[in-house]
C-alpha cells in the first residue's frame, strides 16, 4: 500500500469484480444500440479503459473535461467545461462514464450539456458515488461503489495530480494533504483548494 494512504478501500480484484458486472448490466441495456461512451478526464480514464474493454457493446469513444470550481465558500459552484467532445451525439444513445459522483454539480453540468447537444439518450454510470455530500440532485444510473465521506485516491482519483495510477481505491492520509504542498486539507473530492486538480 502507498504510505500516503490509510487504508486501501476496494482491492484490484473488488474493482475488477465491479467493473465486469457493470459491463454487463450496460450491455442488456445497450443491446443492438451503438452507443457513444464518453469519458469525463481525467479521473475516469482508467475506469473507462477497463469498463469498455469488459463490454461486448459495439461502442464508440469520446472525451471531455470538466472541472469543479468553487470550494466550501462558494454560494455557486459552476463546473467549467475544458474540453468538448470530439464528436456529435445529435440523435445518439450516450452513455456518460464517470470516476465519481460527489457534489452532483459536474453531473448535472454533463447532462445539461449532452441534452443540449442532442443526445437520444444519456446513460450515467459511476465508478464511485458519494451521496452524503451530495448538493444538487444528480444521480448516476449505476455505481460500482458507494463510498462514505473520505477523499479517496487511486484507480484515476487524484490528489493534486497524484495517486492517479494506484491499482487499487485508498483512503489518503490527512498528512499527506498538508505534505503535498496544499496548506489545508482537502474540503471534498474536489481538491483542497476547490478547483480539483
Ligand atoms: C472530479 C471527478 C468528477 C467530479 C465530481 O473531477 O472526476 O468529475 O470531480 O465532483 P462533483 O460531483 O462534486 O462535481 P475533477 O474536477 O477533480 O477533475 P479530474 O477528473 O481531472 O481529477
Amino acid at each position: 500500500m502507498h504510505p500516503d494512504c490509510e487504508r486501501i478501500l476496494f482491492t484490484q480484484e473488488q474493482i475488477a469484480a465491479r467493473v465486469r458486472a457493470a459491463a454487463a448490466w450496460l450491455d442488456r441495456r445497450f443491446a443492438g444500440r451503438r452507443p457513444v461512451a464518453v469519458c469525463n478526464l481525467k479521473g475516469s480514464v482508467v475506469f473507462f479503459c477497463d469498463l469498455l474493454r469488459a463490454m461486448q457493446t459495439d461502442a464508440e469513444m469520446d472525451f471531455m473535461a470538466v472541472s469543479s470550481y468553487g470550494n466550501a465558500t462558494a454560494a455557486v459552484c459552476r463546473p467549467k467545461i475544458k474540453k468538448h467532445l470530439f464528436s456529435s451525439v445529435e440523435g445518439r444513445d450516450v452513455l456518460l462514464v464517470e470516476d465519481i459522483v460527489d457534489t452532483g454539480h459536474t453531473l448535472l453540468t454533463l447532462r445539461a450539456f449532452l441534452r443540449e447537444r442532442g443526445a437520444k439518450s444519456i446513460t450515467v454510470v459511476t465508478l464511485l458515488d458519494k451521496p452524503a455530500r451530495r448538493e444538487v440532485p444528480a444521480e448516476a444510473d449505476y455505481a460500482c461503489f458507494s463510498v462514505e465521506d473520505a477523499f479517496v485516491v487511486g484507480y484515476g482519483l487524484d490528489y493534486a495530480e497524484r495517486y492517479r495510477n494506484l491499482p487499487y481505491i485508498g483512503v489518503l492520509k490527512r498528512e499527506a494533504c498538508f505534505a503535498s504542498g496544499k496548506d489545508e486539507a482537502p474540503a471534498g473530492q474536489a481538491g483542497a483548494d476547490g478547483f480539483g486538480s
